[in-house]
């Protein structure tokens, strides 16, 4: 069935999605063009309680900004009790509007700047992942000037390389976040923080990877950082408290990917946390998670508006949208794949027969979905919609070949908000300056 990518409230009329949250799709294009974003409000906020009631009161689930960070999306978050993981200063800067409460906001990233983390002082950000030796010396050196006290928390990479794409595979050795195990950099690491002063050694964070599918991963992480835990207990005479083991739970793109529920996913990972503390002989310290991708990508769709039609005799036949890897790079950046199906007002009766739907970007490679069948008589000025976009859809949107980025808006009970505009012509061009000497 389509409907199991698409969000709980979707309408169907034969083929065709008509409806999303009690809006009727040509309501919203009339209102606000195409490409657009839908964001279904009941599946988000639905989403983010089945990972508090799955986790537990104990555990702390951060929305992972890095999906989807838009001022409303974070307010939502917030008002659900959810911590928010934020990864530059831009992201900080959004919660900040968001007026998200800074205690629940962890600051991660590879490279923090000095103002990054300067903005993280004043703002009073709840915990720093420092992940590298350089980030330790500017952030003591902050700290002393400044007179904050940072609780932080170490990214390691415990040597985990978990199956999915290997450019977001990110807690194998080979990688360039954290402080890797294996090579005794963590232990290192942990000797330089408990030197700092203004520094206070709140925990350790994990995160191995994205649309990872499978539990085995997830547990062997959590048994080495355990056992590391358990060494630093022995070496330093420390508990640490808190123990954060990232995001990555994959999601169903196609109906055929078969993944875990949020409730597998959470038996799995305290169920080994719970049984490698005792093994080591450790209180439980407590969980944090990081997603991102499961909270907001099953609540988002992408409208498009289908132009110009290509029938390669032998071959195939293109669709071509008005969009494409400007709103969504993911299929030119990873080879994901995608449902797409016909939205929008009528009913056909029409035959499905294969199409390939490409965006408007001068690359052959920016395809919204390869073969994915449609009714043989789609016409110019009819409406497609891609499903799970999410995440990573909208926070990855650029302005290739100058194009507006999109507008967001979330729906739910028959209501539409506005949550980002659509951009202008004048938008992409603001930033230019015309040189005054020619
Ligand atoms: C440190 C960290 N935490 C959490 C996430 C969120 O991952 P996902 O969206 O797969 O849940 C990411 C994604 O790259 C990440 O880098």
């Amino acid at each position: 069935m389509k409907e199991d990518v698409f969000p709980r409230t979707a309408e169907f009329e034969g083929y065709r999605l008509t409806a999303l949250g009690g809006v009727r799709l040509e309501d919203l294009t009339a209102r606000f063009g195409t490409p657009l974003y839908v964001l279904d409000r009941a599946e988000l906020i639905g989403r983010m309680r089945t990972y508090r009631q799955a986790f537990g009161p104990d555990v702390g689930v951060a929305y992972a900004a890095k999906a989807l960070c838009v001022v409303g999306v974070l307010q939502l978050a917030a008002a659900e009790g959810l911590h928010l993981d934020v990864a530059s200063g831009g992201e900080l800067h959004t919660a900040a509007r968001a007026r998200f409460p800074m205690e629940r906001v962890l600051l991660h990233g590879n490279n923090k700047s000095v103002e990054e983390l300067e903005y993280a002082a004043r703002l009073g950000v709840g915990r720093v992942v420092v992940d590298s030796f350089s980030e330790l010396d500017r952030l003591a050196e902050i700290a002393k000037r400044t007179d904050h006290t940072f609780n932080v928390l170490l990214r390691i990479t415990p040597g985990v390389l978990p199956d999915t794409h290997g450019f977001i595979a990110t807690g194998q050795d080979d990688v360039k976040f954290g402080f890797t195990l294996s090579a005794g950099i963590a232990h290192e690491a942990v000797a330089r923080v408990l030197a700092f002063d203004r520094l206070c050694l709140r925990g350790a964070h994990c995160h191995i990877g994205s649309q990872i599918t499978a539990t085995h991963s997830f547990a062997a992480a959590a048994e080495l950082m355990l056992s590391f835990f358990s060494d630093l207990r022995s070496a330093y005479g420390i508990h640490l408290a808190e123990f954060n083991l990232g995001g990555g739970l994959g999601i169903a793109y196609l109906q055929s990917d078969v993944m875990l529920a949020i409730e597998e996913y959470a038996d799995a990972l305290l169920g080994a946390v719970r049984s490698g503390a005792a093994r080591h002989g450790l209180a439980v310290p407590r969980l944090f998670v990081e997603p991102g991708r499961s909270i907001a990508g099953p609540a988002g769709v992408t409208l498009h508006t289908v132009g110009t039609i290509k029938r390669v005799r032998g071959a195939r036949t293109y669709v071509n949208v008005d969009g494409g890897m400007s709103d969504n790079l993911r299929p030119a950046l990873y080879g994901s794949r995608y449902t797409v199906c016909a939205a929008g007002p009528g009913y056909t009766n029409a035959l499905m027969i294969p199409f390939t739907v490409a965006g408007k970007h001068c690359e052959t490679g920016d395809l919204v979905a390869q073969d994915v069948l449609l009714p043989d008589d789609l016409a110019e000025g009819d409406l497609l919609v891609t499903a799970v976009t999410g995440a990573y859809g909208y926070s990855m949107a650029s302005n290739y070949n100058r194009l507006p980025r999109p507008a967001v808006v979330l729906v739910g009970d028959g209501h539409t908000d506005l949550l980002v505009r659509r951009e202008t012509l004048d938008d992409v061009v603001s930033h230019d300056l015309p040189l005054v000497r020619s």
